[in-house]
């Protein structure tokens, strides 16, 4: 039977078993394997996960291609243009992830600003020696401004998070500096990038990968951040220059950095993993059951309509 779906992988809950059963016949074969590039051929609905980059060669292998679905809200690693010139409907997943993602910022925070990493590791080691006026000490919160780069809703969400701790948001977004966004219990203004960055202890990347924000936190951008600031990125790797950051970090003169993405990522720069004061996760940010069963609800659902409309 031909297929109708062609999948890199399956999804967490049942949608995308029911998609197949709607719409048969349905393979899931991995990304670029043999079996995937046969099926490409004739497949009308892709899906396809955030470390999978389609190429516009991919969609002119794939004449019968009428969707392409993604399992994210990023959709930096998608043809959109070449998408958009054959009509192709495009399915990503905003809106379900943003609890979800907020609250991994908002644990790399904490984690980062109270050295939970090197508390845990003490105690597993078996050395500690008790509760000590000066061991680990951590960095306060309360009072302080965080710089947020994004205010869509993971932005605004994580806003509410750290306002709740006691800090100051304050936004940088691509509608340029000026005025203010309402992120639910307060407002906070929108800044221009070296104005946010000069007055921010914390800052919080929570835009998307385009054009415009690749590179936007470059070496002079960090170091133009407070000493001891504390850099959250839970958005895309190549919005910072990882070698940058990675330098201040060693020098000591960023305070730490919590991260859940790395450009070229699951390839790390293997500097990575001797930075101090770096907590690094494995792209961690929408893994709850709840989110990620709802992604897959949002994206099957999104496909069948397109599936669904006369050709
Ligand atoms: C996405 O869905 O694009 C996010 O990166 C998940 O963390």
């Amino acid at each position: 039977m031909t297929i109708r779906i062609l999948a890199t992988s399956p999804l967490v809950g049942p949608a995308l078993d029911t998609l197949g059963s709607r719409f048969p016949q349905l393979l899931v074969a991995p990304f670029r394997s043999p079996e995937w590039a046969s099926a490409l051929t004739e497949a009308e609905a892709l899906v396809v996960l955030l470390s999978e980059p389609l190429t516009e060669q991919d969609l002119a292998a794939a004449p019968a291609l009428r969707a392409v679905g993604t399992y994210s809200v990023g959709v930096n690693h998608l043809p959109l243009e070449a998408c958009d010139r054959r009509g192709i409907t495009v399915v990503s997943t905003p809106g379900v992830l943003t609890d979800a993602t907020a609250d991994l910022a908002l644990a790399l925070l904490l984690a980062v600003a109270r050295r939970l990493p090197e508390g845990e590791a003490l105690v597993r080691s078996g050395t500690w020696q008790g509760w000590a006026p000066g061991q680990l000490l951590g960095t306060g919160l309360a009072g302080k401004t965080c710089g947020i780069l994004g205010s869509g809703p993971i932005g605004r969400a994580f806003a509410r998070r750290v306002w709740a701790l006691g800090m100051h948001p304050v936004f940088w977004d691509r509608e340029g500096e000026g005025g203010e966004v309402d992120f639910g219990p307060g407002r906070a203004p929108r800044l221009a990038l070296p104005d946010l960055l000069g007055r921010s202890a914390v800052i919080s990347l929570h835009c998307p990968l385009t054009d415009q924000t690749r590179g936007l936190l470059d070496r002079p951008a960090l170091e133009q951040l407070p000493a001891g600031a504390l850099v959250v990125n839970t958005a895309r790797g190549s919005i910072v220059d990882e070698g940058a950051l990675m330098d201040l970090l060693d020098a000591g003169r960023l305070g730490g950095a919590g991260l859940d993405v790395y450009a070229g990522e699951p390839a790390l720069d293997p500097r990575w993993r001797r930075t101090p004061r770096a907590i690094l996760l494995p792209h961690l940010g929408s893994a709850t059951v709840e989110a990620r069963e709802a992604m897959a609800r949002m994206l099957c659902d999104g496909l069948a309509a397109a599936l669904s409309r006369p050709r």
